[in-house]
């Protein structure tokens, strides 16, 4: 299950900031080109399970510029598993870059309205829709099940014992990838969540995610710049400036937020003096050429 596939991702020094607080930051989103990031950690003993199992077709859900649906598709073409995504609502945009790259990928879409999509599994129309599949394995969307957790556990038994953070920061969601960051964590880190789509129930999710209690955490919710997939100019302007000093990407939706939110955390003094921080950059880069398609804006500096 790892070739290809660059792991441990390596985490490198981004810089000293002011005050001697050093930031680090794990690059999740080098671990492969089409599904770094945290797609990659909670797919992988998903894929697992299917290739034990007496499976013959991987199902999953999405909305029409899903991260979720574009790396399944791109994983699954290369595990060579057939796959279905079914996607939030009736109608596809032949342009959609990301739906596009899906079918490319072999991903065999289906479409559902909205209020059927919302009950999943439910939803007596999707049950029909699968239960015409050949022995199907059902991930959730984002795929977010304890399979994922075990996969976000690898992640943090990457870091190493010795090189101790006082804060990491990471993107949210539903929060799953934030809940496998914390349960795993050492208690002595403050693991600092970037609510990236102004999630209300996210501080619940991620507590019903744990399977035990900790403390050592804190969702931001100041830093999700409108909520789902909305970047404004400033995040934009951002994005270019970061860019051309770290020579990183980071997504509009998820990334470039979290990197926002830390620095300013330096900046209006919340990270103590001498702190070591890191960032764990999520991947997600798909997500640039569908904001650039949906916006017309570039999100990448020209
Ligand atoms: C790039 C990226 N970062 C972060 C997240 C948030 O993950 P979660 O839903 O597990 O909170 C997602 C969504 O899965 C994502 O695509």
């Amino acid at each position: 299950m790892s070739h290809l596939i660059n792991i441990p991702s390596p985490v490198n020094l981004l810089g000293m900031m002011d005050r001697g607080i050093k930031v680090f930051v794990k690059r999740e989103d080098l671990i492969h080109p089409l599904f770094g990031g945290n797609k990659w950690r909670k797919l992988k003993y998903n894929l697992v399970a299917f290739k034990n199992g007496d499976y013959k077709t991987l199902v999953t859900f999405g909305g029409p510029f899903s991260n979720h649906i574009f790396a399944t598709a791109q994983i699954c073409k290369i595990y060579n598993i057939k796959c279905t995504g079914i996607i939030r609502g009736e109608y596809m945009d032949p342009n959609n870059p990301t739906l596009n790259a899906a079918k490319e990928a072999g991903m065999q879409l289906y479409f559902v309205p909205k209020s059927e999509y919302k009950l999943k599994e439910n939803s007596e129309l999707i049950n029909q829709l699968i239960s015409k599949l050949e022995r199907p394995l059902v991930i959730p969307e984002g795929g977010a099940n304890d399979l994922a957790s075990k996969g976000v556990e690898e992640l943090m038994k990457e870091l190493d014992e010795e090189s101790h953070y006082d804060y990491i920061f990471v993107s949210a969601g539903t929060g799953m990838t934030a809940s496998g960051i914390i349960q795993f964590s050492n208690p002595l880190t403050k693991v600092m969540v970037v609510n990236a789509l102004k999630n209300e129930g996210l501080e619940d999710s991620i507590i019903s995610f744990l399977t035990d209690e900790r403390t050592n955490w804190e969702v931001l919710s100041t830093y999700h710049f409108g909520g789902f997939a909305k970047a404004s100019d400033e995040l934009i302007q951002f994005h270019h400036t970061f860019f051309d000093k770290y020579k990183i990407q980071l997504d509009p939706i998820y990334n470039a937020k979290t990197v926002y939110g830390l620095l300013d955390c330096i900046e209006n003094g919340t990270i103590r003096d001498h702190s070591k921080v890191l960032f764990i950059h999520t991947g997600g880069l798909q997500g640039i050429t569908a904001f650039e398609y949906r916006s017309g804006k570039n999100w990448l500096p020209a």
